[in-house]
């Protein structure tokens, strides 16, 4: 059995780590928390009834879920924020639902997977957080994640992402990351990436710890436990029949969000995922490269906690159809002629809970759900992890380069991206289409990052390995919930 979690403690870092937490206050939440934080201390609560979302808190942590009341400030917790999808825009016949991200605190909710990254090596003592920096190796939102965790820690961290990346995520990261490092290219060099966690890790040695999310099951398990548990949530407040639970669709990114799939077919075993990626660099669909704007999702190789054997439906994106529909539901025009096809003021102003990927995950779902003739009462989920205001400097960017958005640009861009989004790129997988995804790991983990030879093998033949993990999530939390006793503020 591989280990997939080091949850082996080394008592006197672990010891630093409780010192530590006790001197600055700080509770760490728990798996079962972050699914349901209505069972968020008291003290807790009372904190946050004046906090603002983002502010750099301890308490913050337990905000890491999908519950947070959509304010900015002083919001406590409610239902899993959630929308569905106006059929005006979808032009489906299913429903779409989609989770929305916003309101994490970072406004993404790549904090989930980093915490989860976090909260173990420093309830086992994994990770030394008064001696040791954290690195977090990513395309975007991880490493804000990340850095904005550790802040709240008390610890100290190193943000990695590739410099073409957003001047919002830039800006925003001075404030929070002790370093800051730019890797060449743009969202689809992970290559670059992974390089400079070999050479930093070359150069500083045992004084830092990297949280690769590439290959973290942490990150698997927080998007299966936390993200899953979120979705079903919502499906059974619906009183959705489980047959019509019919499709989850998300980009493949880090293999992460991905993996609340995982959770949603282990519930309804019939449902189809669909994994997608930019169709600019179409790593799955024709093993291919190249770069793309869809920030967040990376791509060139199969992320190590990518479970292929779970993938149905490979699609892929025009990162065109995702730049002209930010527009749409962005730019005035866009709004007026959306207005004009019949959505009302709230399904405009939601229309703002969109980032580029979330609108790559929305043409995803679309494309799975006509793929399968899918009809009315049938549902397929999908997540809006970031949202609109993460991308507004990409507006005036278009704005600079194609002349502004026009009532007829944003006709154009309904028919065609949206309501004419077709089945072309979408690729069905049988058992060996799956294996060779699968296959597509040896090069970038077992080759290059170390991986070995019998634990890839193990991921596609041993039926335990994927398994094992949803119990995780209750080991870990027994150790979080030791820690928070030693420490001694609840
Ligand atoms: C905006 C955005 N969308 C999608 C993703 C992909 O999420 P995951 O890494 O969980 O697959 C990320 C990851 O950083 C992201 O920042």
């Amino acid at each position: 059995m591989f280990n997939l979690i080091n949850l082996e403690v080394n008592k006197e870092v672990r010891a630093k780590n409780v010192k530590l937490c006790r001197e600055k206050g700080i509770i760490l939440p728990t798996f079962a928390q972050m699914v349901d934080p209505s069972t968020t201390p008291k003290k807790v609560k009372d904190a946050l009834s004046t906090m603002g979302l983002w502010d750099i808190h301890s308490e913050n942590l337990f905000r890491i879920n999908w519950k947070n009341e959509a304010v900015e400030k002083g919001g406590v917790f409610g239902e899993v924020n959630y929308l569905e999808v106006p059929r005006a825009i979808t032009g489906t016949k299913a429903r779409i639902l989609a989770l929305v991200g916003k309101w994490f605190p970072t406004g993404v909710h790549k904090v989930g997977a980093t915490y989860a990254c976090l909260a173990p090596a420093l309830v086992s003592g994994n990770f030394d957080a008064v001696n040791q920096q954290a690195v977090w190796p990513s395309t975007g939102n991880y490493c804000r994640g990340g850095a904005y965790n550790s802040v709240l820690l008390g610890c100290q961290s190193i943000a990695i992402l590739p410099e073409e990346m957003s001047q919002e995520r830039f800006n925003w990261l001075k404030s929070v990351a002790g370093e800051i490092i730019a890797t060449p290219g743009c969202e689809s060099n992970v290559k670059e990436i992974f390089d400079k966690c070999h050479e930093l890790d070359a150069e500083r040695g045992n004084t830092i710890v990297i949280f690769n999310q590439f290959d973290k099951f942490e990150n698997y398990l927080w998007h299966y436990t936390v993200t899953g548990a979120a979705m079903i949530e919502v499906l059974e407040k619906l009183n959705i029949k489980p047959e019509n639970v019919r499709g989850y669709a998300s980009s493949t990114g880090s293999g992460g969000t991905l993996a609340a799939g995982d959770k949603l077919k282990d519930m309804y075993h019939h449902i189809k995922i669909a994994a997608g990626e930019a169709l600019q660099c179409p790593t799955l669909l024709r093993n291919g490269f190249g770069g793309h704007r869809i920030e967040g999702i990376g791509d060139k190789h199969v992320p190590w906690i990518h479970n292929a054997k779970n993938t149905d439906l490979i699609t892929a994106i025009d990162d065109q159809d995702c730049m002209d529909i930010y527009r749409l539901f962005n730019e005035p025009a866009g709004l007026d002629y959306l207005r004009g096809v019949g959505l009302d003021e709230t399904e405009i102003s939601n229309l703002s809970l969109y980032g580029i990927s979330g609108v790559g995950n929305l043409l995803m779902a679309i494309k799975l759900a006509k793929f399968y003739e899918l009809e009315e009462d049938d549902v397929v989920f999908t997540i809006l992890t970031d949202a609109s205001e993460m991308y507004t400097s990409r507006l005036g960017e278009l704005n600079e380069q194609c002349g502004p958005f026009t009532p007829i640009d944003a006709a154009k861009v309904h028919a065609a991206s949206l309501l004419h989004q077709g089945i072309d790129n979408v690729k069905e997988l049988g058992y060996y289409e799956r294996l060779s995804v699968h296959n597509l790991k040896y090069y970038t983990w077992v080759e290059q990052q170390g991986k070995t030879y019998e634990e890839i093998n193990a991921q596609w033949y041993d039926r335990e390995y994927w398994k094992q993990l949803p119990g995780m999530a209750d080991k870990i939390d027994v150790m979080i919930n030791e820690f928070n006793k030693e420490v001694g503020l609840i």
